[in-house]
């Protein structure tokens, strides 16, 4: 997100306008902490996780009047276009704040899950799925050196894009995710082969898996193989933090520049996405109520190397 900020900052000074960093994301709009942000401000940011203009949950914007504060925040501070770097929820709140009051909003879909609609592309997952292929060739050396099942679990709350595109990534034997149902029996099967085989097994669990969580799902495995050892790594916040891909630093300063850039061309209330490594420009209301689909492509790919 810092490469975003960067990138925002410094598109927007180069034509000649002011920029406003508003912390705490709605919740510092609502209070009016806002502060003018200068190129200076963001040098030296990009290599940086997480986000200087720090960030946080507000249910108070979700409300007609928490948004009418916020609005006059922004009038206040002489704000006259914003925009915010998020996903989902981030995207709601500013398609309804768009609609209520005269300012157009440019969104930069910033979520390590991917699973924004009209996007190929999310700020923070690249970066997300390389920790994963990290993490996981680490827990590899003690699964084949004990010959263990390993089941991994990887952030998604309500998609598998992360354990999907990870799990390819990092080999695994098999990954469970809410968009595929009913796939323990097949498991199990991959599951009676290899340990028969005495190979150890890495399985990747999306958080949001409707059998459900990693650790119950290996519990209830080690009931039925009783002769073989089956762990669970959850590795949690470790994968939204830590210095951004190169991939996310690139990704996140052409957005940067693609956001005021459209700004610029009297654009209101959309999403600047990348689809098929172009800037695109999306209806924020259409990013939150359409569902993206995971690439069964992929699933056939995950399959065809088990
Ligand atoms: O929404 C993105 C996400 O990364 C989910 O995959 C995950 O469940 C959640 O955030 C974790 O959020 P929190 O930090 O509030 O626990």
């Amino acid at each position: 997100m810092n490469a975003a900020i960067r990138s925002v900052t410094r598109a927007a000074i180069n034509h000649e306008l002011e920029v406003m960093g508003i912390m705490h994301g709605y919740q510092g709009m609502i209070d009016g902490d806002i502060r003018k942000l200068t190129s200076r401000d963001v040098s030296g940011i990009i290599q940086r996780g997480g986000t200087i203009l720090k960030t946080a949950r507000c249910e108070e914007f979700k409300t007609r009047e928490g948004r009418k504060k916020a609005y006059d925040q922004l009038e206040k501070a002489g704000i006259d276009a914003v925009i915010v770097i998020g996903g989902d929820g981030s995207f709601t709140g500013a398609s309804l704040m768009s609609k209520e009051y005269d300012i157009p909003f440019v969104g930069i879909p910033g979520t390590i899950d991917n699973d924004l609609y009209g996007t190929e592309y999310t700020i923070g997952y690249d970066t997300a799925l390389n920790t994963i292929v990290t993490a996981v060739d680490k827990i590899r050396d003690t699964a084949s050196s004990l010959n263990r099942v390993f089941f991994v679990e990887v952030m998604g709350k309500e998609a598998g894009f992360v354990a999907m595109q990870s799990g390819i990534a990092c080999g695994a034997k098999g990954i469970l995710i809410p968009e595929v149902k009913g796939q323990l029996d097949k498991l199990r099967q991959i599951l009676t082969k290899r340990v028969k085989e005495k190979r150890s097994t890495i399985i990747l669990v999306a958080e949001g898996e409707d059998e459900g969580r990693a650790i119950d799902i290996a519990a209830k495995f080690q009931k039925e193989f009783t002769g073989i050892d089956i762990r669970t790594t959850i590795l949690g916040h470790i994968q939204r933090g830590g210095s951004p891909s190169a991939v996310d630093r690139f990704n996140a300063s052409r957005l940067g520049v693609g956001a005021v850039e459209a700004l610029l061309d009297d654009q209101k209330s959309i999403m600047v996405g990348l689809m098929q490594n172009e800037i695109v420009h999306v209806p924020l209301n259409k990013t939150v109520k359409l569902h993206k689909d995971i690439d069964r492509d992929l699933m056939n790919i995950a399959d065809i190397l088990i």
